[in-house]
């Protein structure tokens, strides 16, 4: 199976198969996703709630983020690897934006970035970025580094202004030519009018299923997240306690090891 590109990716919504997009922090996981055809492994911010326990998104570092990301581009064969840039590290300057996207490629193994916020703002930062040959996926809606502005972590788009700025947002960021646009806790039938309006594909999260493809939080699907609207697909989170019970039982109980896990 050939790599996912950006081309590639972008190719998708005119196909109309839908774009398959998982969270990956790391190297196992990674490669698990990879074999199963996950089209692109998305180094999520999230990694400081989900995988570090903090409390928001914002505390997650340059550094770290790259650290993560190398994990997961080296367990990436054929999925498109996009590293998200932490809060801060694209907001103060574009020389700074442009050096920071620059690590998440050059030491990190990403193939492309992700930040999140509308065109008015980062209109320049996001062609400087592109500028260096670094392929840009917006996000907008709900954009965790925004919180302290939003009040929470709330859907976004209900009334009639919030809607058109939504829609100005998503065809802004598709004239300036990001490749994708995530749309994250949006009413469905917006994100099936921007999806309509814009020429990139839309990746939803929490925006129903008329978008041109679908991210979730790997936690999420496994039953060892908190996010509420999205679908356990497996419950890893039980196997895994059952896995520590039994192994705490027979430890205790002398049940394991046996001769058969000696080294001889
Ligand atoms: O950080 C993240 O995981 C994200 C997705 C939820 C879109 O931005």
């Amino acid at each position: 199976m050939p790599r996912m590109s950006v081309p590639s990716f972008k190719e998708r919504k005119h196909s109309g198969d839908k774009l398959s997009v998982l969270t990956a922090y790391d190297y196992p996981s990674a490669r698990a996703m990879d074999e199963a055809g996950v089209d692109a492994l998305l180094v999520g911010d999230s990694c400081a709630m989900v995988l570090m326990g903090h409390e928001t998104t914002l505390t997650i570092t340059l550094d770290e983020m790259i650290h993560h990301t190398r994990m997961v581009s080296r367990g990436a064969e054929n999925a498109l690897v996009i590293g998200d840039m932490p809060f801060m590290s694209y907001q103060v300057s574009t020389e700074d934006a442009v050096r920071n996207a620059g690590r998440m490629v050059t030491e990190g193994g990403a193939h492309c970035i992700k930040l999140e916020g509308p065109p008015e703002i980062l209109g320049g930062t996001i062609t400087a970025i592109q500028n260096a040959s670094i392929p840009v996926m917006g996000h907008l809606g709900l954009t965790p580094q925004s919180v302290n502005v939003l009040g929470g972590y709330k859907v976004q788009g209900r009334d009639d202004e919030s809607r058109a700025q939504l829609m100005e947002s998503a065809k802004g960021l598709d004239a300036l030519g990001v490749f994708a646009i995530v749309l994250e806790c949006i009413p469905p039938d917006l994100a099936a009018e921007i999806t309509a309006a814009v020429s990139c594909p839309t990746i939803g999260i929490g925006a129903g299923a008329a978008t041109d493809g679908q991210v979730l939080v790997m936690h999420d699907i496994l039953g060892w997240g908190f996010t509420k609207f999205t679908k356990t697909f497996v419950d890893v989170k039980s196997e895994m306690e059952t896995a520590f019970s039994h192994y705490v039982s027979e430890v205790q109980s002398g049940t394991f090891p046996t001769k058969e896990h000696e080294f001889s």
